[in-house]
């Protein structure tokens, strides 16, 4: 042993080659954070002073896994120093990384397993670069709002040319070993087994004078070369493309493609110098400062998912009653990620409605290459139609999804629970009926909870699960299970009307109805909302689930909060009502629908909509975008405030991301909470007041005002 230390271990090989292992003591992944940097500092100057070494190998000592990046966690609290002293720690990595890459002698990454962030930028100090074909290599930094800051910028467009390397910075997907190894990005791709060996060989043929090391390290301390200064070009044509597709809200590809433009032409070292510039200006950003809240938040809620699923049954096969839209969606889902499902209906007509759609979102996979024809057929195979129970003794989880009926689903329920194993979980789909009531008839109650879809199935990743009354919390676990098993982001939440996504979305769609009641064009306030971030606007939504569903949830919610969600005036929702305009699935309900060329329907405006609406609508008269984003935003954030203080849902960070994933809450706003957070308390508090004439919806808590007094927030920084 050359060197110990609690990460980095330096290893004596054969013939004067050493291997430089990254093993992070106490950790089941590597990742770099202070103690690994200093840790990789002493063994980089062990190396030096030794001079039997000749040549190293650096590797992971954690199996599959390489580098996983920096720890999130320790950076987090590192964002938020000074920009001096941030520079100072963004410059004494780089230090480091540095003495690494201009060690004099040949150096080998040996990549067993994942290399990201952090972890690709150490490999790419290395002269050479050999990756498992097991493995995969990325710089993800634009997903936390940041761009690579320890040379990833700088080393890699030397490498693979400006073009390759904008795209994988700006994309920041991680890349399979073919790509890297077609771009350059790695020079071999190997079995696990011979990566060492592969590793030592490049070693002996560089000490061999077969490779050039030092023209390798040359090439990543001088500025881009003559052919990839050409494609600097590329700058002009891509900036366009990466800004589209980012949004107007993500500053950090664009950055990062700005910042590789602007070091081109320089020496390594002061490209670092730049692109530590350019890293800290990001690292302070709000957006980052969201998306790195979002990516812990994430974390958590595995974590959490983890542990409750420790207490989940089996679920091999499942069933769903009702195979209409949402019926057929859960099957799709169930069936593609691997869990086989009966699919039952009282009419032959909707079984094959269900299984139509399930074929159509299949072939369209299909069509676009991500799936085989024979997976295709393997995958309808586990979609079993019925239109009786015979099968049901064997079933783990059942999910209703009839008709959305207190009486039907009851009966429903009861019919099945006498058809299940007395081990098997029953859920229902029901929007907006309690949990608690639906048990009341059953004889097994505690087998019985939540399972909330959103529409459609397949592509939102919601799914709520609901605690009733009685519920076990073993039920709870295997209904998780099923929905972690679904590919989805399950949350818990006790029982309330709307539980938690409805009940804070419904407060929204009563701030829009009083902004069209004041006269509001329901046409600005989508426009307004959709360029806050919402994928579509209030009246958008509303058409698109339905006006009916809508009017019809709406009743719910304003019999279970009648203090503030019930009004006695006419809105602009009941006039479309009245109207049978029920949204898309009636082609018109505030906008008309026409099909565009895939035959998808498209908005157009229609001026009747106006002339109906005058009937409740108060003088028409523009409003300022940021009155239209308060008195919307408001009631939905105070309803989340809500939920969180009534215990519907446990965390901050779970309502967030309940809101995410369920409603497409605009996502570098990180959520309801967050959103209140960035605002401040105490000045939302003082907005929320200005409004509060209004409606109840936006009068602030007095816990809410408390916490604002004593200077808290949701997330606690
Ligand atoms: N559509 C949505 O956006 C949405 C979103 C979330 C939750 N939900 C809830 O999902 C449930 C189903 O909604 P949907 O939109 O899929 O309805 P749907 O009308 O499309 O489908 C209901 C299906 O249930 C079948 N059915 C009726 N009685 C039955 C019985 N006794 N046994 C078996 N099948 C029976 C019908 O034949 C029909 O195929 C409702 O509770 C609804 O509130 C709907």
């Amino acid at each position: 042993m050359i060197y110990q230390g609690k990460a980095f271990k330096v290893l004596a090989l054969e013939s004067g080659i050493a291997e430089l292992r990254f093993d992070l003591e106490g950790e089941s992944v590597n990742k770099f954070n202070r103690l690994a940097i200093e840790d990789l500092d002493a063994a980089v100057q062990a190396i030096k002073a030794d001079s039997s070494i000749k040549g190293v190998v650096l590797t992971s000592g954690k199996e599959g896994i390489f580098v996983v990046g920096a720890d999130i966690m320790e950076f987090t609290s590192t964002f938020r120093q000074e920009e001096g002293e941030l520079m100072e720690m963004v410059m004494g990595v780089n230090r480091v990384f540095t003495s690494f890459e201009d060690l004099d002698m040949p150096t080998v990454a040996a990549i067993n397993g994942s290399a990201l962030g952090g972890g690709f930028e150490i490999c790419l100090c290395a002269d050479y670069r050999v990756l498992s074909n097991q493995g995969g290599v990325g710089l993800p930094e634009v997903k936390l709002g940041i761009y690579p800051g320890w040379g990833g910028t700088v080393r890699l467009p030397r490498l693979i040319g400006a073009d390759n390397a904008v795209e994988w910075i700006a994309a920041g997907r991680e890349q399979k070993p073919e790509a890297a190894l077609k771009v350059g990005a790695v020079d071999a791709v190997v079995a696990p087994e011979k990566l060492l060996e592969s590793g030592v060989a490049i070693i002996k043929r560089a000490l061999a004078g077969e490779l050039d090391f030092n023209a390798r390290k040359e090439e990543k301390r001088s500025p881009l070369k003559l052919p990839m200064l050409e494609s600097l070009m590329v700058f002009e044509t891509t900036m366009a493309v990466v800004k589209q597709q980012a949004g107007p809200h993500m500053p950090a590809p664009v950055a990062s493609v700005k910042a590789i433009k602007k070091h081109a032409e320089l020496t390594r070292d002061e490209a670092l110098k730049v692109e530590a510039e350019g890293f800290i200006k990001l690292a302070k950003s709000p957006e980052s400062d969201v998306l790195v809240g979002l990516f812990l938040n994430d974390q958590m809620l595995k974590k959490k998912i983890k542990t409750i699923t420790k207490k989940a049954g089996k679920v091999e096969k499942a069933a769903v009653l009702g195979a209409g839209i949402m019926g057929g969606g859960i099957a799709y889902q169930s069936a593609y990620k691997g869990t086989p499902i009966l699919m039952k209906d009282i009419a032959q007509d909707g079984l094959n409605l269900g299984l139509n759609e399930a074929s159509k979102l299949l072939s369209k996979r299909v069509a676009r290459g991500r799936m085989d024809p024979l997976k295709m057929g393997e995958v309808l195979n586990h979609i079993v139609p019925t239109l009786s129970y015979s099968e049901f003794g064997d079933v783990d989880v059942v999910v209703e999804a009839v008709v959305e009926n207190v009486k039907v689903k009851k009966a429903v329920l009861a019919e099945a629970e006498d058809q299940v194993s007395e081990e098997a979980v029953l859920a229902s789909n029901t929007s907006t009926i309690s949990i608690t009531e639906l048990a009341k008839d059953l004889k097994r109650p505690e087998k019985f909870c939540g399972m909330h879809f959103f529409n459609p199935v397949h592509a939102m990743p919601l799914v709520e699960v609901i605690r009733g009354e009685k519920t076990s919390e073993e039920t709870v676990a295997t209904v998780v299970q099923y929905a972690k098993k679904m590919g989805k982001v399950p949350i818990v939440v006790n029982d309330c009307p709307g539980f938690l996504v409805n009940r804070v979305l419904f407060p929204y769609f009563g701030g829009f109805a009083s902004l069209v009641k004041d006269g509001a064009d329901f046409q600005q306030v989508d426009k307004v909302m959709e360029k806050f971030g919402w994928p579509m606007g209030p009246a958008y939504l509303l058409d698109v689930v339905g006006i009916d569903t809508g009017c019809h949830a709406e009743q719910v919610m304003a019999d279970g909060f009648p203090d503030r969600m019930s009004r006695d005036w006419k809105s602009a929702i009941d006039v479309m009502f009245e109207n049978g305009r029920y949204g898309q699935k009636t082609n018109v309900g505030f906008y008309k629908y026409e099909q565009d060329k895939k035959g998808k329907p498209k908005k157009v405006a229609d001026e009747a909509s106006y002339e109906l609406l005058a009937e409740v609508s108060g003088e028409r008269r523009e409003f300022e975008t940021q009155e239209i984003i308060d008195r919307m935003m408001i009631p939905l954030c105070m309803e989340t405030v809500r939920t969180l203080e009534d215990g519907i849902v446990d965390t901050a960070a779970e309502a967030d991301l309940a809101l995410l994933n369920g409603i497409g809450f605009p996502i570098f706003r990180g959520g309801a909470l967050k959103y209140i957070d960035s605002i401040g308390l105490d000045k939302f508090v003082e907005l929320a007041d200005q409004y509060a004439h209004i409606s109840p919806l936006y009068q602030p808590t007095e816990k809410l005002r408390e916490m604002a007094r004593e200077g808290k927030t949701f997330y606690g920084a």
